[in-house]
């Protein structure tokens, strides 16, 4: 497996997202275990969690852990892995998804995530959205806080505009290490923050890479281009929009969610999917 830096770590240019293992519509745990186990078992070394996903208000960190016990039972090595979390969003148990970026709460989030991934320093925190009823400064600050601390290994931000991402790369110290936004083929208004997290030599970690999980099997049917360049190249549309990603810069590292062993297994091998200049420029334009 190809790797890609995040802060001082090399990890898997292929991350895997945990969302869909714990929000509506999940799998039972047996199968959501089997997948995280193909992803180690492939060679994936990120893996992309949120306290956020759950269902039930009951069941805060329901993903989180999961992945803990998916990963202590894995029976290879697993020192590598780096477990990468988010604080800042809360789902009271109605379905929605709302924010608290508030000093207070993401302190006390984190707490209770470094409890569920039964660890002592959290391998990646990221803010997982800007709140706009609390300055950004102060949100991140917190995280710098945790960083003081020892709590979090590496600080990231999520959903951040450039000057927010300028902004929290003051607050932490220069020790910013990525940034995770939606980008997909059908969202690709991220780009200036990919172009920036390149130019500052941050990882870029795109969100719902193949359109999210609802649309993330139609990817073929509704970008031709992506099906097209597949066809030749004798892989899936997804492993392709993948691999398309990766050509962006070499501080992108996509993380497709999976439910399934076959999906990130799929999605792992985009590393090894070597698009000409045509093919990209052909993608781009799709
Ligand atoms: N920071 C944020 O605000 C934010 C927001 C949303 C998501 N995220 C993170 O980003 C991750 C990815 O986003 P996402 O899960 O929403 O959407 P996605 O990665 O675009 O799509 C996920 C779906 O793609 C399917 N899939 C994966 N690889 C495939 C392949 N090679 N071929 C065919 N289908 C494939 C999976 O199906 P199966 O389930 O059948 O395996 C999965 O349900 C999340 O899991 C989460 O970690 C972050």
């Amino acid at each position: 497996m190809q790797t890609r830096r995040i802060g001082d770590v090399q990890v898997s240019a292929i991350g895997l997202g945990g969302m869909p293992m714990s929000i509506e519509g999940r799998p039972d745990e047996q199968r959501s275990v089997a997948a995280i186990h193909a992803a180690l078992e492939a060679g994936v070394t990120l893996i992309d969690t949120a306290d956020a996903y759950h269902v039930g208000a009951d069941e805060v960190g329901h993903n989180e852990s999961l992945i803990a016990r998916a990963v202590a039972g894995y029976g290879g090595d697993t020192s590598d892995v780096l477990i990468a979390t988010k604080g800042g969003h809360v789902r009271p148990g109605d379905g929605s998804w709302t924010l608290d970026g508030s000093p207070d709460h993401l302190k006390r989030a984190c707490d209770a995530s470094l409890a569920r991934l039964g660890i002592e320093a959290i391998g990646l925190y990221q803010f997982h959205r800007p709140d706009p009823k609390v300055p950004y400064a102060e949100s991140v600050g917190a995280i710098r806080d945790l960083l003081d601390a020892g709590k979090i290994r590496f600080a990231g931000v999520s959903n951040a505009d450039p000057d927010q991402i300028r902004l929290a790369g003051e607050i932490l110290g220069g020790r910013l290490v990525s940034v995770q936004n939606q980008f997909s083929p059908s969202f690709r208004s991220s780009e200036p923050e990919l172009e920036l997290c390149a130019e500052l030599g941050i990882a870029f970690l795109p969100w719902s890479p193949l359109g999210g999980i609802s649309q993330a099997g139609e990817l073929g049917s509704r970008y031709a281009v992506f099906a097209d360049v597949a066809r030749e190249h004798g892989v899936s549309p997804q492993r392709v929009c993948l691999a398309w990603m990766l050509a962006k810069a070499p501080v992108v590292i996509p993380i497709p969610g999976s439910s399934r062993p076959e999906t990130i297994r799929d999605s792992a091998g985009a590393v090894d999917v070597k698009l000409s200049a045509e093919e990209l420029s052909r993608l781009d334009a799709a």
